[in-house]
């Protein structure tokens, strides 16, 4: 759509010197500049920029071009992006012909910058109040007792919502902002009677979160001590209280500290992944700006391909209970998924990065992200850990490494791993190990190829119908929660195969371990696609499963589904099994087929317990729900 020769002309005056410049520290030297590459982690310079040539290039990681695509680069654009951004900067004009297509896109851009403006306002609004407003004194505290330190505050413009209900609306009319704009931000909440607008934020610290061009596109507001005693029997205020999704904010496609931090994401090909909001300016702070957080969501396909933009590695920093090793193998396919390779770090039991570096310093923490193990070992032996002497628990433990293992690409690998799954849970029959693996594979494997690429383009979703019994499950742990403590739960993820369910079931378990309860209307909006959310409001609409006998009806609904799994199984054995017969392999028909004895052995276990049950009056496909 440029021109050639205005492209031509970009490159002409752009000083390729000055550009680098801002990026990296360059020296002189004969004809040429040099300094440390910012593409790769490097001691000695090996990145040459050349003036004369327009030209950059390094002998260390190969990158190499002109002004354009040093830009492009290092701060991910697009190519018309850049030479945008560049002509800007030079003074350079782009002829434009403009369709009436062209106009209209044009319009929306100017739309979107005026919302980057006025969230820019809003943010310079809360800075300054931080500074001077009544009550940002508390804030400052805050601010202080975790040792953020001055610059840090300023880096991440951190700021202070005053304690009022029109602060903001005030400021916003003085600036003669449109409020139906600022609305739409999520940054004023119309009010429900009469007209007018409120201040969404009230008495908080505020971070405001920038997307990858540094622009503000949201903020995360955190509670902080009450100026005055709170009334007795008030409800306790949230800890956190984020911005909506907005025109400019997809929350599942931020990470907190990503644009700070991206120069050196990139230089050492690594990212720090981490919970929480202090935990970023806690890490950056001590040196290691390459770390990040999701937006207190999940971590979701689209972080992780943002992740492989800038890394091909990443250390989670999760905590070391039960709750940290769920997350961690929720997040585990997905960066394998982008080809992300990833170790653990697990902190003290009652620690988070923030907390641990305040106390044992940044050498600990290195000391720590040195020795951290890859994410499977991490796993693997976590599981281990956790199931301890049970046997059921032993068997289920080794059935949730499924999905782990799947993610392994290389044969070759994955066998050494499973001798070691076996190892490490004291197996000799490494063929019973694999077996157990390869069960709880199956399913999960489904849901994946289930699931669109991309979201399809938007139009009517056909009505969501989740398979009956699936859907009764992830149900009934909406109606109660605490279902997910039980055993059961721990399997589900691998035995549903819709891809909506067990969205749901993920973003619900994350949230309730987190936060020990479930909140309907946020894990509504942690759902994606337009029918599965509305499937899963209607199902909070109604309370279906009495308390009374809950578990059995659970643990029943999970067996069969369990048992559904396996008779799958079985089907796609019998098949490969007359396939190698048919290739003369009768070698493989034949351990495929002590495969199959061994499943067949497990269906008819599966088959006594649920019909044992059957005849004590518990129907498993019912279990204790009561249909209105
Ligand atoms: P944490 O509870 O660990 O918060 O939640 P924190 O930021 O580390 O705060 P401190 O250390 O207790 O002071 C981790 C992240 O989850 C999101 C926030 O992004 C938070 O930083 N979160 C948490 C929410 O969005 N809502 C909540 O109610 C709680
Ligand atoms: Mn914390």
């Amino acid at each position: 759509m440029i021109p050639e020769e205005t492209i031509a002309e970009i490159r002409e005056r752009t000083d390729i010197v000055a550009l680098v410049g801002d990026y990296v520290r360059l020296r002189k030297t004969g004809a040429s500049f040099k300094g440390l590459c910012p593409f790769h982690d490097e001691k000695t310079p090996s990145f040459h920029v050349m003036p004369e040539r327009r030209f950059f290039h390094c002998f260390g990681c190969h990158a190499s071009g002109d002004v354009i695509r040093f830009y492009m680069q290092i701060e991910s654009l697009t190519f018309p992006e850049a030479c945008e951004r560049l002509a800007e900067r030079a003074g350079v004009i782009i002829p434009k012909i403009e369709s009436s297509e062209a106009l209209k896109e044009r319009a929306e851009r100017e739309r979107r910058e005026r919302r980057y403006a006025i969230m820019d306002e809003v943010a310079g609004f809360y800075v300054r109040a931080l500074a001077g407003a009544e009550g940002a004194e508390l804030a400052r505290a805050a601010i202080e007792e975790r040792g953020v330190t001055a610059e840090t505050a300023r880096t991440f413009r951190l700021g202070y919502a005053p304690d009022a209900w029109d602060a903001l609306v005030r400021f916003l009319e003085s600036k003669r902002i449109d409020l139906r704009e600022a609305e739409a931000l999520g940054l004023i909440v119309p009010r429900r009677s009469g007209s007018g607008y409120y201040d969404r934020f009230r008495h908080r610290l505020l971070f405001p979160i920038a997307d990858l061009h540094g622009r503000i596109v949201a903020f995360s507001g955190r509670v902080l001590p009450p100026r005055t005693p709170l009334p007795e029997g008030a409800e306790k205020p949230a800890k956190y209280i984020n911005s909506p999704e907005s025109p400019i904010y997809k929350k599942g496609e931020i990470l907190y500290g990503l644009f700070e931090g991206r120069l050196d994401a990139r230089r050492r090909g690594e990212l720090l992944i981490c919970e929480g909001n202090f935990d970023v300016l806690a890490l950056h702070q001590a040196g290691l700006r390459n770390s990040v957080a999701p937006m207190g969501t999940a971590f979701t396909e689209a972080h992780a391909k943002l992740v492989r933009r800038f890394a091909d590695r990443a250390v989670l920093l999760f905590d070391g209970d039960s709750a940290g090793l769920k997350a961690v193998s929720a997040v585990h396919p997905i960066l394998a998924k982008v080809g992300v390779a990833a170790r653990v770090v697990s902190m003290p039991p009652g620690d988070d990065p923030d907390s641990f570096l305040r106390r044992e310093g940044v050498a600990a923490l290195e000391q720590k992200l040195a020795a951290a193990p890859a994410i499977i070992d991490f796993l693997v032996d976590g599981a281990a850990r956790e199931a301890g002497d049970d046997p059921s628990a032993r068997s289920r433990a080794i059935a949730s490494l499924a999905p782990v293992l799947a993610c392994i690409d290389s044969p070759v690998e994955r066998q050494l791993y499973e001798e070691r799954v076996a190892q490490r849970f004291g197996i000799r029959d490494v063929g019973a190990v694999r077996r157990e693996l390869r069960r709880g594979a199956q399913a999960s494997f489904s849901s994946l190829r289930e699931r669109p690429a991309s979201p399809a383009p938007a139009r009517k979703e056909p009505p969501y119908e989740p398979p009956a019994l699936e859907a009764e499950l992830v149900g009934m742990i909406l109606d109660l929660p605490a279902l997910l403590e039980e055993p059961e739960a721990e399997l589900l993820p691998n035995l549903l195969t819709d891809a909506g369910l067990a969205a749901i079931l993920r973003e619900a378990s994350e949230m309730f371990f987190r936060r020990g309860v479930l909140d309907g209307p946020s894990l509504v909006e942690r759902i994606e696609g337009s029918s599965v959310r509305a499937w899963l409001a209607r199902r909070l609409a109604v309370s279906l499963t009495g308390e009374k006998g809950a578990k059995e009806g659970f643990r029943l609904g999970a067996l069969r589904l369990a048992k559904r799994q396996i008779e799958r199984e079985l089907r796609r054995l019998r098949e490969e099994i007359l396939e190698a017969r048919r290739a003369g392999n009768d070698a493989l028909a034949d351990s495929l087929l002590a495969d199959r004895v061994a499943l067949e052995r497990e269906v008819g276990e599966l088959d006594k317990v649920l019909s044992s049950a059957m005849s004590r009056g518990a129907s498993p496909d019912q279990g204790s729900t009561t249909r209105h």
